[in-house]
């Protein structure tokens, strides 16, 4: 099995019976050794350094209807708020002050936040704080509005495509949303110059190795500069109560194949990961993860952002989440700095680009 991961971090690809092997049941050394050389690529382009991310789950109204989620529209027990333009900023002021560089508007897809108010706000966010990155959650939109987001000064956009394969899609996702939009989306946003990141669930329903190898080929195709994969975990309130969730295991597996096939990718070590393994996120970072993404959601509303149960975090307040964070970073080895956190090939260019500054910040530890 060595030998296969000495060809996938030197080729960046592999057959797809060698992905096959590497995603079943290998030995505890063949084990350690994926984690090792993913932790040696992290390494060389990234050094010790861990990014931080404030997560602002601004909104939970939600037009669609994902079975697996807990913020879906059918969700009649889900209490839906939306923040203010005041308690976002605030937000960002608070994680301005802790060390926060990059700020995720994440929310579900909510009509109220029309082009104008999310520009109105961006453009806020980047006036107040010149050095810091905004990355945008918020689902499938035209590639007129994720231009004028852009144009705005949106630098990232996180949207996850969930799975490749189209009838586990389907399986996963009521009849009105389509797999080839979702695809159509990220391609959009990679060709408008966002810094864009894709990724699935782990142990899905209906997940099949076939269906993890196929997303494994899309990665490879789309070269996303960051990818979001954690465990999927079932929420009380929706079709898929009853099924089973992903593995850690399984998850930290895919954190080190995906590092070596995309060496330079900014990878989170998730909060999902978090919540199904007391110690998920430190072997998220042990396994290739270099990017962790606390929240900076005012306190109150963080329960009400229940995409799955047993959420880690909804009763701390952002200042705890980052010492706490700390901590746990430190005992990696690794160290949280406060930066923007670029992807590394993708940095010189967006400094040159004068239309859209982005001053890099020092990479001082925290
Ligand atoms: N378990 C794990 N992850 C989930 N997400 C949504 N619902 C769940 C769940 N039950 C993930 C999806 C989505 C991201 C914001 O959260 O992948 O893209
Ligand atoms: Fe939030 Fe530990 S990271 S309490």
């Amino acid at each position: 099995m060595q030998a296969v991961i000495d060809k996938l971090e030197r080729t960046h690809n592999l057959s797809d019976d060698e992905f096959a092997a590497l995603l079943a049941p290998i030995s505890a050394d063949d084990e350690k050794y994926l984690s090792q050389r993913a932790c040696h690529v992290r390494e060389k382009y990234y050094g010790k350094d861990v990014y931080i991310r404030g997560l602002i789950e601004f909104t939970n109204y939600c037009r669609n209807n994902c079975y697996y989620c807990g913020i879906r529209r059918d969700n009649a027990h889900a209490q839906r708020y939306r923040l203010t333009a005041e308690q976002i900023l605030s937000c960002c002021h608070t994680g301005y002050q802790l060390g926060f560089r990059t700020f995720v508007l994440q929310g579900g897809e909510d009509a109220y936040f029309t082009d104008e108010r999310l520009c109105q706000l961006i453009q806020e966010i980047k006036r107040r704080h010149a050095d810091c990155a905004v990355t945008l959650s918020i689902g499938e939109r035209s590639k007129e509005s994720y231009q004028r987001l852009f144009a705005a000064g949106a630098d990232r956009y996180l949207l996850r495509h969930e799975t490749v394969d189209k009838a586990h899609y389907e399986q996963l996702h009521p009849a009105e949303l389509s797999h080839s939009h979702r695809l159509q989306c990220l391609r959009d946003l990679k060709e408008i110059g966002y810094q864009v990141g894709c990724g699935m669930m782990v142990g899905s329903p209906g997940q099949t190795l076939n269906c993890l190898i196929k997303d494994l080929r899309l990665l490879q195709e789309l070269q996303p500069e960051m990818v979001g994969i954690g465990p999927f975990i079932p929420q009380h309130d929706t079709p898929f109560a009853q099924e089973a969730g992903g593995t850690a295991a399984m998850t930290v597996r895919l954190l080190s194949i995906i590092r070596l096939l995309l060496p330079h990718v900014l990878l989170p070590a998730t909060t999902a990961l978090g919540t199904i393994d007391p110690k998920g996120r430190e072997k998220g970072l042990l396994a290739g993860a270099n990017v962790l993404m606390p929240n900076l959601s005012p306190t109150e509303v963080r329960k009400k952002y229940a995409l799955y149960d047993h959420k880690i975090c909804t009763g701390e307040e952002a200042a705890e989440c980052v010492r706490c964070l700390a901590a746990r970073v430190e005992s990696t080895g690794y160290k949280i700095v406060v930066s923007r956190g670029d992807h590394i090939t993708k940095e010189g260019l967006y400094h040159a680009n004068q239309s859209h500054p982005n001053p890099r910040t020092d990479h001082k530890a925290i």
